[in-house]
């Protein structure tokens, strides 16, 4: 089996790969049987069979009254083009279909059993005036808004309570248009937190395949109790600066794939979360079984796990990941106050190019909903396992943030080689420990524990 390291690969990584392969023979034992693959695969299989074939019934936009010129606002056409999909759910639903053009359109409900099919060249612009985004209910598990206290501005598209969706087509794109979002948040001017572009919430079986979703207001993919998610040939763009426009955000969500995707954006590529301080303690719901294959990720804050995990976060598996030019390569991110856990995640055939910190944890990351949070709840962070990563041009391998309450615990680096830049301040460890083989630059005495790897 050959090893695939996915992205662009220079000469020199390549040897230092060689390297990797020729030290290591448990190498040859992954692949086909990651976890991750593994957990895509079963991802996959438990999809209602409806989702990849085409619907019985197939509907135009235009037939509603939709016109693209983009500047006809089409939120009457697309909710009314939904509510009549919704009477085919017994009779295995019907596609909305949205031929080339510049659909613009306020937010509006998806419904069950449906597919949304962008044509190659079909554009679903948003709206820029707020009176087209409606205020909802901030979410239970984090009792205001994100960003700021009380309601929030709904997503785009948004799905409540709703099952066997698919978001799909000829790779036509979902267009926030967030600057002026972005904007209004630079200048303190925003009223409510931004909208997602995409948001299902109590959901299940999703699929969101060959679409390219842009510029979002805010994160552009939220999943949030919702389980068997597929997201698999996705393109998700914005700009580097573009305040908090994460990629994927899965969140007290369950059974989501992510793969085969492309993201170059202003925040993280994927931020795994599971609700906020007292509010995710109470609602209780973490997110588990993850899985991220084959993604490359450009410009960003790289992988995340948290900040918000205040409903545990646990089995989150990625293999064959490209990250260049983030802040952070892997960011693993917790507070006093959060409590929970993060536990059993591994990353493996990660490629690490141009980035500040390649493994970075913190326990401080502060940030808290109201004066409400409980300063004595801890995270527990163990089982992290790192295997298999290459990096280039890495200013920092390691830094590793913890506290004396709850020191990250069982953290495993295998096979992992980085050139740095500097010659100093390779690994930076507090409160942390841990174990290590073929890591280089040598790792601090923390992570070098004489112990077998969990894996
Ligand atoms: C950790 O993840 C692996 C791979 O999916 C799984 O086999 C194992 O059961 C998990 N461990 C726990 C304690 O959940
Ligand atoms: C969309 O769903 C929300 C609930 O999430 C509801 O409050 C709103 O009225 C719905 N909008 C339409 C146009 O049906
Ligand atoms: C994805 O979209 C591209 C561009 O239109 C198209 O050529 C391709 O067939 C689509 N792939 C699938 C699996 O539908
Ligand atoms: C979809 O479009 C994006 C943006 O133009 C492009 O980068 C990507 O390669 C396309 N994907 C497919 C499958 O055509
Ligand atoms: C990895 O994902 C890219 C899209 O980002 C796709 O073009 C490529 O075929 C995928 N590789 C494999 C091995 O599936
Ligand atoms: C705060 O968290 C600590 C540690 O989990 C717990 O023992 C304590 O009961 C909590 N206090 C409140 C008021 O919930
Ligand atoms: C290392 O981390 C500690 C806190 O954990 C911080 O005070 C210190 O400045 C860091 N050292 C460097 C060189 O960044
Ligand atoms: C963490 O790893 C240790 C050592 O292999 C194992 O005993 C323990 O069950 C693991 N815990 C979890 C929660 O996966």
């Amino acid at each position: 089996m050959e090893l695939e390291i996915h992205g662009r690969v220079n000469p020199a990584t390549r040897i230092l790969l060689l390297i990797i392969i020729l030290a290591s023979p448990s190498l040859f034992l992954l692949g086909d049987c990651s976890p991750a693959i593994q957990g895509c695969n079963s991802v996959e299989s438990r999809l209602v069979p409806g989702l990849s074939r085409a619907r019985p019934r197939v509907f135009s936009i235009a037939d509603f009254g939709g016109v693209s010129d983009g500047i006809t606002l089409n939120t009457k056409a697309f909710q009314k083009a939904i509510d009549h999909i919704g009477s085919f759910g017994k009779l295995g639903g019907a596609t909305l279909y949205i031929p080339r053009g510049k659909w613009l359109t306020g937010c509006f409900n998806l419904t069950s059993h449906m597919t949304l099919f962008l044509e190659q060249d079909a554009t679903i612009l948003a709206s820029e005036d707020p009176q087209d985004w409606p205020v909802v209910d901030p979410l239970p598990s984090y009792g205001r808004g994100r960003e700021l206290p009380g309601k929030r501005y709904t997503s785009l598209l948004h799905g409540l309570r709703i099952t066997d969706v698919a978001i799909t087509g000829n790779n036509g794109t979902i267009d926030g248009q967030g600057l002026i979002w972005w904007n209004r948040f630079r200048s303190k001017t925003l009223q409510h937190t931004r909208g997602s572009l995409v948001e299902f919430m109590f959901s299940s079986n999703i699929l969101v395949h060959n679409v390219t979703l842009i510029n979002s207001p805010f994160w552009t993919l939220h999943p949030v109790y919702t389980s068997d998610v597929m997201i698999k040939g996705v393109t998700i763009l914005a700009p580097h600066k573009a305040p908090n426009t994460d990629g994927v955000d899965p969140d007290s969500s369950s059974n989501v794939c992510i793969r085969d995707t492309y993201i170059s954006n202003g925040d993280d590529a994927v931020a795994v979360k599971s609700g906020w301080d007292e509010y995710g303690l109470a609602f209780n719901r973490p997110s588990h079984d993850v899985f991220l294959v084959n993604l490359t990720v450009s410009g960003s804050h790289g992988i995340s796990l948290g900040s918000e995990m205040s409903g545990g976060i646990y089995n989150v598996h990625a293999y064959g990941v490209s990250i260049s030019g983030a802040v952070q390569g892997i960011h693993i991110k917790t507070s006093a106050g959060r409590g929970a856990y993060i536990r059993n995640a591994s990353f493996a055939s990660f490629e690490i190019l141009d980035t500040g910190v390649a493994f970075s944890f913190t326990g401080i990351y502060g940030d808290h909903p109201d004066a409400g949070y409980n300063a004595s709840a801890f995270a527990t962070i163990e089982n992290i396992s790192f295997r298999d990563v290459v990096g280039m041009r890495v200013n920092r391998a390691g830094d590793f943030r913890g506290v004396p309450q709850s020191p990250f615990r069982h953290t495993c680096f295998t096979d992992v080689a980085l050139e740095l830049n500097g010659k100093s301040n390779h690994w930076n460890c507090s409160y942390i420990e841990g174990y290590s083989r073929h890591v280089s630059p040598p790792p601090c005495p923390e992570l070098q524990l004489e112990s077998e790897c969990w894996s």
